[in-house]
């Protein structure tokens, strides 16, 4: 509880010999600065109309000098509004360097598992949210008191091997392997993809059975197939390092699908014997899910017995719980496959597990086609590709600057923000619609506008020097909004962070910076001969600005030393 809440609840034990817990909520501006509906909450233990309970509670409060006015409304809501002084001393009193983070986590071990991306292809657009959304994930579990460990899922097994394999025998050579790397992977595969589908449609199978031969010798451990494994496995892995770099992002982990597959067929053939796995007729095995309240069960290996996307994951919830026994893990992965991590937590309890399973879902990225329609990012020409996305970032980060001299590493920054940003707009479940005017958009919902904020910030404070500080002196009525919006920002991480959804980070920061403008139009805060409201203000900015560092901090997000 809040020192006002505190403050409630003491009065309330006083008056009526009750304990209670208080919960303050912000109504609109014009009823107060917070409201509560204790008053209802008491009616029934203490036998009382909620609006006699509300009077007598409001009479004492307005004793306090914490509040500068106490009204109760309709059957019994307190509206308080308090003086800019407590809340200034509050935000004294409750502030430190991790101002906002809490310890909701402490003692309990978290994995976050992003950006995980497949490695048959160059990195496109369509992980961008996997990126940005498990970020913020890890971010938000850190600042919750969480240990945290993360872990990059490589989508290294299977058929794409064997895609590469056949592909770049009949279709590449070492040179333009060597001249184009990973984009040369993606080409083959693309085409192979395509040859493999006329294929089917005519009934044939010569290609597919190449395919298919390749990974049953790398299977088998086949030398050459080995070889070829790890020479395009290297070249994918390099671009992903690559591209995550670009993102500002990283793992402490990396376990691809390809180092639980083995494990999983063993663990499966376990499962067998346990009789908690069943095989069918085609020598397929699955793991019903009836008793989970699942109808489809989960497939967990194939006819011919090769090793499925799921029983790498099954493999893969094993060994976290046997190295890191994690009470969470996180799946940074897209709405579409929903129905799949419901049977894998489905699974994870059949096992016995308690870990909770949490799917860490999202929309697509949309964008706008020609005839202003929206689209899937990645459906027209095939794939966005991230390098590209990033290069035209910069561009339009230089153009938004202007001539300005700004340094390479700040339009990065800017650049990043923009595009990590968007993906913050809303609510994760949605799909986003990625537009760049909006996204560049500096007097907007946008990552520059909040960048361009912070920086604004930091010039005041670096023109103001060093200022001795005699804020006791001051009343902060000028600064009350601010205030206001700065003691609610421990509360917004705790929110945030309780079904991961940091677009609310992104829009208490939206609101912070549209505080700090109207701020702005009202006071100038440097002019006057006011020493002391001039090191007050300094020191309130110096706050704000800690907060915005942070809350974008937590969306992955820097800000740039100027723009
Ligand atoms: N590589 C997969 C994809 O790109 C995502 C992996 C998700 N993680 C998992 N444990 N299944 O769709």
């Amino acid at each position: 509880m809040s020192e006002m809440e505190t403050k409630i609840a003491h009065s309330v034990h006083e008056l009526f010999g009750h304990e209670c817990v208080v919960n303050l909520s912000r109504p609109e501006a014009a009823f107060g600065d917070y409201s509560t509906n204790i008053a209802m909450q008491l009616a029934k233990p203490l036998q009382q109309p909620p609006r006699e309970i509300a009077e007598k509670l409001a009479e004492k409060l307005r004793t306090s000098d914490m509040f500068s006015d106490v009204s109760v409304a309709g059957p019994g809501f307190i509206n308080l509004r308090v003086t800019a002084k407590s809340l200034a001393d509050q935000l004294d009193a409750d502030w430190s360097e991790k101002y906002g983070e809490n310890s909701d986590g402490a003692g309990k071990t978290v994995v976050v598992e992003y950006p995980s991306p497949n490695m048959a292809k160059p990195y496109s657009t369509g992980h961008l949210r996997p990126g940005n959304q498990g970020w913020a994930a890890k971010r938000l579990m850190e600042v919750t008191g969480w240990n945290v460990i993360t872990d990059n899922h490589l989508g290294d097994y299977g058929a794409p091997f064997g895609t590469w394999v056949v592909g770049f025998l009949r279709h590449s050579s070492n040179e333009q392997l060597e001249a184009s790397g990973v984009y040369e992977l993606g080409r083959i595969y693309i085409v192979m993809k395509a040859e493999l589908k006329a294929e089917k449609e005519n009934g044939d199978t010569a290609l597919a059975d190449e395919v298919q031969s390749w990974l049953l010798k790398l299977e088998n451990n086949d030398e050459q197939a080995i070889s070829y494994s790890q020479r395009f496995n290297s070249i994918s892995l390099e671009h992903i390092h690559e591209m995550m770099t670009r993102l500002q992002i990283s793992t402490d982990y990396e376990y691809g699908e390809a180092f639980f597959a083995p494990i999983g067929k063993q663990t499966v053939q376990k499962l067998c014997t346990d009789g908690i796995a069943l095989q069918n007729d085609d020598g397929s095995i699955i793991v019903p899910l009836d008793d989970q309240g699942i109808k489809t069960p989960l497939l967990v290996q194939k006819s011919n017995g090769a090793a499925l996307y799921a029983t790498t994951d099954l493999a893969t919830i094993l060994f976290r719980e046997e190295t890191w026994q994690p009470d969470k893990v996180i799946y940074a992965v897209g709405a579409e496959q929903q129905f799949y991590f419901q049977q894998l937590a489905g699974l994870a309890k059949k096992l016995g597990l308690k870990t909770e399973l949490f799917h860490l879902w999202f929309g697509v990225i949309d964008q706008l086609n020609e005839d202003g329609g929206r689209e899937k990012m990645s459906s027209r020409t095939g794939v966005v590709l991230i390098e590209e996305l990033l290069d035209k970032a910069e561009l339009e980060a230089r153009k938004l600057v202007g001539v300005k001299d700004i340094s390479d590493e700040d339009v990065g920054i800017i650049a990043l923000g923009a595009v990590k940003f968007s993906d913050f707009v809303a609510d994760r479940r949605t799909n986003i619609l990625f537009d760049w005017t909006t996204i560049f958009a500096l007097s907007g919902f946008s990552g520059p506008y909040i960048q361009y904020a912070a920086v604004r910030i930091a010039k005041i404070i670096a023109d103001a020097g060093e200022m001795s500080v005699e804020k006791d002196e001051y009343d902060y009525e000028s600064e009350k909004a601010i205030l206001l919006k700065l003691t609610e920002y421990p509360e917004v991480i705790a929110r945030a962070a309780r079904d991961i959804e940091p677009h609310k980070v992104a829009t208490y920061l939206y609101e912070l910076a549209r505080g700090m403008n109207r701020y702005y139009e009202t006071i100038r805060i440097l002019d006057g001969d006011d020493a002391v409201a001039k090191s007050a203000r300094i020191e309130l900015l110096r706050k704000v600005h800690q907060v915005f560092v942070h809350a974008l901090s937590i969306l992955g997000i820097r800000v740039p030393s100027r723009m």
